[in-house]
């Protein structure tokens, strides 16, 4: 029989001294904002020293830093090397993936689902004047209808572009299954790993996905640094025409480039901004120390006991009760929940509000916390209805 998911035993010490945020309230909004450990102070002095004191072979230093990033972040997600490249942004990087391609009848079609974070749809919808045939597979609710995503991808279909998880409910999707399909019917998949990067496994080469999307901001605790994978084997049949001159084959000489970069520099596009890589390597390392599988197991300890305090206060739970299906969030219909989420932050309990409330713990946050959490929730709720 499988053991119960047991919290990590580090996290009221060692790890929670590192994120001084933990000092001002329970903080569960992983999900949206992930804490950045106090290691980033010191990156942020450095980073200033080199303004304060500038020469050119600064970009030295910062270009092995931002290569450190990717190698780092690589290996996280079981990427090989030149395979991943970083930017301001999901959306940026998305758009670069999406101007690789002629959206040609009959194979023009990209098929998606109604779970996605806002930018998908907008994307994809202006892609449309470039051929694209965007299909929105309806859910019917907070979860993937996964058996009507297998039958809508088809010949016809040229990408599907889903998150790993919901942004909106924490509902994952059984990626290794739809790649399978997919490349069934020769077509590509692009997934919108933003709500499960660090905080559930993630290998990119064994699932044998062909474009995943991340950033640092939620659950890498990092900030402001997004990142994209593309399957080696593709390289070199991809020409993004949203680009810059650093994609180029010789843009480190200055001079006008040829062809494009080998490997996944041709997704670059102008000078990079490394601050926010340099910052976000401070809570790779940390969450690369602890390793995944340990974040993972203290991650279902917490959902777990969120949604048994949930269902014990009768407060519908939204997200998977099943522990395989969940992300790393616990969404909870609460009535109210905007003002009930406000109601919380005055107490400095802090969450998110997207239609449900949304609790997202990390490896840092305690049992404790949770159940200091789930009592206020509780009285909040009950005063709200008076
Ligand atoms: C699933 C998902 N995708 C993408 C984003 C953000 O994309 P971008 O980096 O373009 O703002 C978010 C949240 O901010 C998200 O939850």
């Amino acid at each position: 029989m499988n053991q119960p998911p047991r919290p990590h035993p580090e996290t009221g010490t060692a790890i929670r001294d590192q994120f001084p945020l933990l000092q001002s309230g329970i903080y569960l909004n992983n999900n949206s904002t992930g804490a950045v450990p106090q290691g980033a102070e010191h990156v942020l002095t450095r980073y200033w020293e080199t303004l304060r004191t500038w020469r050119d072979d600064a970009w030295d230093g910062w270009h092995d830093g931002l290569q450190k990033y990717v190698d780092g972040l690589s290996a996280f997600i079981g990427a090989p090397p030149g395979s991943v490249i970083t930017d301001a942004n999901l959306s940026t990087l998305l758009v670069r993936v999406a101007s690789c391609f002629d959206y040609q009848e009959p194979r023009n079609r990209v098929v998606t689902t109604d779970l996605e974070f806002p930018t998908i749809p907008f994307i994809w919808n202006a892609f449309r004047r470039y051929g694209a045939r965007l299909d929105v597979v309806s859910s019917g609710g907070p979860r993937f209808d996964e058996e009507a995503l297998l039958r809508r991808i088809d010949e016809r279909t040229l990408l599907v572009c889903v998150p790993h998880a919901s942004y909106s409910s924490g509902d994952t999707i059984d990626l290794a299954r739809l790649v399978k399909h997919a490349h069934d019917v020769g077509a590509l998949v692009v997934v919108d790993a933003f709500q499960t990067v660090g905080i559930m496994p993630l290998d990119v080469t064994a699932l044998g996905v062909d474009f995943v999307l991340g950033g640092a901001h939620k659950w890498m605790c990092g900030v402001g640094n997004a990142f994209l994978y593309v399957r080696p084997d593709l390289l070199p049949g991809l020409e993004p025409a949203a680009t810059g001159w650093q994609a180029g084959d010789r843009a480190f000489t200055f001079q006008p480039s040829t062809g494009w970069a080998p490997d996944v520099q041709r997704f670059a596009g102008g000078t990079p901004f490394p601050l926010t890589a340099l910052i976000s390597q401070v809570g790779l390392d940390l969450l690369g120390g602890v390793g995944i599988e340990t974040i993972r197991a203290h991650s279902l300890a917490c959902t777990d006991r969120i949604i048994q305090r949930a269902e014990a206060a009768g407060i519908p739970v939204v997200s998977p009760v099943e522990s395989w299906r969940r992300g790393g969030v616990v969404c909870l219909d609460v009535p109210e929940g905007e003002k009930v989420k406000l109601r919380l932050a005055e107490r400095n309990m802090i969450c998110s509000w997207r239609g449900y409330l949304r609790v997202g713990p990390h490896i840092y946050n305690t049992l404790d916390e949770i159940d200091e959490f789930m009592d206020a929730l509780g009285r909040v709720s009950r005063e709200d209805r008076r």
